[in-house]
C-alpha cells in the first residue's frame, strides 16, 4: 500500500531562529517523518532579519538532517500547508502567555481547514524563558548569546549589530 509520509508544517517568523525551535523540531520528528520549518513572509511582526536571511540561517542549521525541509512562504498559513499535503501544524507552547494566541491561530486555522490538525508540544524546561526578542535584545547591547543560538545565528547576530566575532 502507498502510505503517505506523516508531514507537519512548523511555521514562524524565526527572527532568528533560536535553540527551543531546533529542540523542538528534534521533538517533532518523534512524531512526524518530516518536518517543513516553514518561514514566515507575513508575520505581525516587522523582522530584523529579511526573509532570505532567516531562511539562510535556518538552512544551515538543518543542512545535516534530511528529514527537515526549510522554506520560505506567504499568504495565508492553511493554504501553504494544504499546497504540501502536511496532516499538521506544530507549534510549541512556553508558557501560559502563550495560550491565547496559540488557541485563537489553532481555532481558526481549524475553521479554515478541518482536516488539518495543530499539534502542540510544551517547550523543554531549558528554553523557557527565551524568545527571540529577548536573544536580539541581549545581543544588541552586548551580552553572551552563546548557546541559546545556533553559532552560525550567534554569527549573523553580531555581525547585524556590528560586533567581532
Ligand atoms: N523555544 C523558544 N522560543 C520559542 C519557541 C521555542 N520552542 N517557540 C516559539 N518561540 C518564541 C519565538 O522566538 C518568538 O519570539 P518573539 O515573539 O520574541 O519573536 C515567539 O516565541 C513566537 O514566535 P514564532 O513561534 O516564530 O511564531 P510567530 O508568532 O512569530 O508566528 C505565524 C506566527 C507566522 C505562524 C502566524 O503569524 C502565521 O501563520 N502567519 C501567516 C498568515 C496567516 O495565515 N495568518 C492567520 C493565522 S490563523
Amino acid at each position: 500500500m502507498d502510505k503517505k509520509k506523516l508531514i507537519a508544517v512548523y511555521p514562524g517568523t524565526f527572527d532568528p531562529l533560536t535553540n527551543g525551535h531546533i529542540s523542538l523540531v528534534k521533538r517533532g520528528l518523534d512524531i512526524f517523518e518530516e518536518i517543513i520549518l516553514a518561514v514566515a513572509l507575513h508575520s505581525p511582526k516587522i523582522p530584523l532579519f529579511s526573509l532570505q536571511e532567516r531562511v539562510d540561517m535556518a538552512r544551515k542549521t538543518f543542512e545535516h538532517m534530511d528529514n527537515v525541509l526549510v522554506e520560505p512562504f506567504e499568504g495565508l498559513l492553511i493554504d501553504y500547508v494544504r499546497s504540501k499535503k502536511a496532516r499538521a501544524i506544530l507549534r510549541g507552547m512556553r508558557a501560559v502567555a502563550d495560550f491565547e494566541l496559540e488557541f485563537q491561530m489553532a481555532l481558526m486555522n481549524r475553521r479554515l481547514d478541518r482536516n488539518i490538525q495543530t499539534v502542540f508540544l510544551m517547550t523543554d524546561y531549558k528554553w523557557l524563558y527565551i524568545s527571540s526578542t529577548l536573544i536580539k535584545d541581549v545581543a544588541k547591547l552586548g551580552g553572551d548569546i552563546h548557546g541559546v543560538v545556533p553559532e552560525n545565528v550567534q554569527k549573523e547576530l553580531y555581525k547585524k549589530f556590528g560586533r567581532m566575532v
